[in-house]
């Protein structure tokens, strides 16, 4: 920052920045094409802090918690959502809250906050648990027939479904779900392309461009349909579009305008849906290498709900089932990188760093250092309980980010991914196609690299005879 204490003698060193290449358009195809391979290499080489240039910005790349809690919680007011990659996403996004600089973010946030809160994500209870039950009624159909299911394309649909139907109160077999669903996948297809190889602007009409521009609208003229008419029933609805036409700001009691209300909803189907879904196929593919950890997920499911359809109030005594998501999470986090920029002249572990740089850190990374994380690459839901997790923090665990900008959804994300696993455990046991590992790929999220396919069968209850019937 522009008072910035004087550099320590550990700063001291050859150009005052931290060390790695500089100059060549190398690295940026690299991390391009392969970024945790180019991370890995390049964090071997460097250590936990190393600059290099990315995309033509000077990029410093963080690897040790202490330096990104600098950035998100100690500094974070010297760090801003800024850069090419924001630019790129704010094709689709505009300003909603995950594209937002300050000082618009901060007005965005405290007026979305609300309609985020613990209790508020309660009422969404119904709509998660038919959103899940349609799915299951939708599988039996692949039981019967034997025909293994591709979990990954299941849980994008399921996910999708949940937020579409919070957003906008709809019943999760709605057809407007469908169309929408379809137009949103091509439009996210064609930006992540773009986003990873922006050689054209997207107002140049290539073939994919086109696509981007044809399934916007159709996005567009659906999410403005369904302001009109919540505007029309003045939000009378518990949807999350309701509450945020309802926010008003505190000082100039303003609401937000149709074009921020079309910003947030497209924001939040994004942020809320790639990240669960990917998280839970995670989950399946884990359980089904794991058989004993899937035991003790059943029985505490089994003793906590027996058959019963759970709502979010039984959530908090199933802690294995959370731990299960903590530790999926660790290993497979959604949002396996981020980044900011440094709006004044800042100092990290003793390096300068000038006003402008990106800083990015890849949680993929962060969650396997072997300084704070015992056999990192194990699978040990165990890590996450209350015993060894006193006051429920770990240094250096960061699934939904830190600071003021950490994730909104995080208590939704929790409550949809641990109903999802109940009642699919309640009903189903999810037998992998394939023993193979499935190595992780970092698009815009962490997906598998192949399909996660299973069989269905059918679970009874072995403390319920009576599941066997539902
Ligand atoms: C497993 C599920 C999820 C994961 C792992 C996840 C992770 C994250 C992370 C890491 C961030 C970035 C924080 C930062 O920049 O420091 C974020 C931001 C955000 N997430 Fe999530 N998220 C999940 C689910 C959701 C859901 C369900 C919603 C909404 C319904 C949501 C909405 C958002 C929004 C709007 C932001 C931007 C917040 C801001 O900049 O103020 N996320 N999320």
């Amino acid at each position: 920052m522009s008072g910035t204490p004087p550099l320590t003698s550990k700063s001291r060193r050859p150009n005052n920045r931290p060390p790695g290449p500089r100059g060549s358009f190398a690295p940026t195809l690299q991390f391009q094409r392969t970024p945790l391979e180019f991370l890995s290499r390049m964090l071997d080489e460097h250590g936990d802090i190393f600059s290099v240039d990315l995309l033509g910005m000077p990029t410093v790349v963080l690897n040790d918690p202490t330096f990104v809690d600098h950035v998100l919680k100690r500094h974070h007011h010297n760090y801003d959502r800024n850069g090419p990659a924001v630019e790129m996403a704010r094709n689709m996004f505009g300003y909603g809250l995950g594209t937002a600089a300050r000082p618009e973010w901060l007005l965005q946030r405290r007026l979305l906050q609300p309609a985020f809160h613990r209790q508020r994500i309660a009422a969404f209870d119904e709509m998660m648990t038919t959103a899940i039950e349609t799915t299951h009624d939708r599988w039996e159909q692949a039981r019967i027939a034997g025909t293994p299911i591709d979990v990954g394309a299941e849980m994008t649909d399921l996910a999708l479904r949940i937020v579409l139907a919070t957003l906008f109160d709809l019943n999760p077999g709605d057809g407007i779900l469908r169309t929408f669903t379809d137009a949103f996948t091509v439009t996210t297809q064609e930006l992540a392309s773009f986003m990873r190889f922006p050689l054209l602007p997207l107002s140049v009409p290539t073939p994919g461009h086109r696509r981007f521009h044809r399934s916007l609208n159709v996005l567009d003229s659906i999410m403005y349909e369904m302001i009109r008419r919540h505007r029309a029933d003045e939000g009378s609805d518990q949807s999350l579009l309701s509450r945020m036409m309802a926010a008003r700001d505190a000082e100039s009691t303003e609401g937000m305008t149709d074009r921020q209300l079309r910003d947030e909803i497209l924001t939040m189907l994004f942020a809320g849906h790639e990240t669960s879904a990917n998280t839970l196929t995670w989950v399946w593919y884990l359980l089904g290498r794991h058989p004993d950890v899937e035991q003790r997920l059943r029985t505490e499911i089994d003793t906590v709900l027996a058959d019963r359809r759970p709502r979010t109030a039984d959530l908090p005594p199933l802690t294995y089932t959370r731990q299960v998501i903590q530790e999926t999470l660790r290993l497979y986090s959604p949002a396996w990188h981020n980044y900011r920029q440094a709006v004044a002249d800042d100092e990290i572990g003793g390096y300068r760093i000038p006003a402008g740089t990106t800083i990015l850190w890849s949680y993929y990374f962060i969650h396997r250092h072997r300084n704070y994380w015992p056999n990192p690459e194990q699978f040990d839901p165990d890590r996450f309980s209350e015993a060894k997790n006193i006051g429920g923090i770990h240094p250096g665990y960061y699934p939904f980010g830190a600071g003021p900008r950490m994730c909104i959804g995080n208590v939704f994300a929790m409550a949809e991914m641990q109903l999802t696993i109940a009642m699919t455990l309640q009903r189903y046991r999810l037998v992998p196609t394939s023993d193979k590992v499935i190595a992780p790929v970092p698009l815009i999220t962490l997906h598998p690299r192949r399909p996660v396919t299973v069989h269905l069968e059918r679970y009874r209850s072995l403390s319920s005879p009576s599941t066997g019937s539902r």
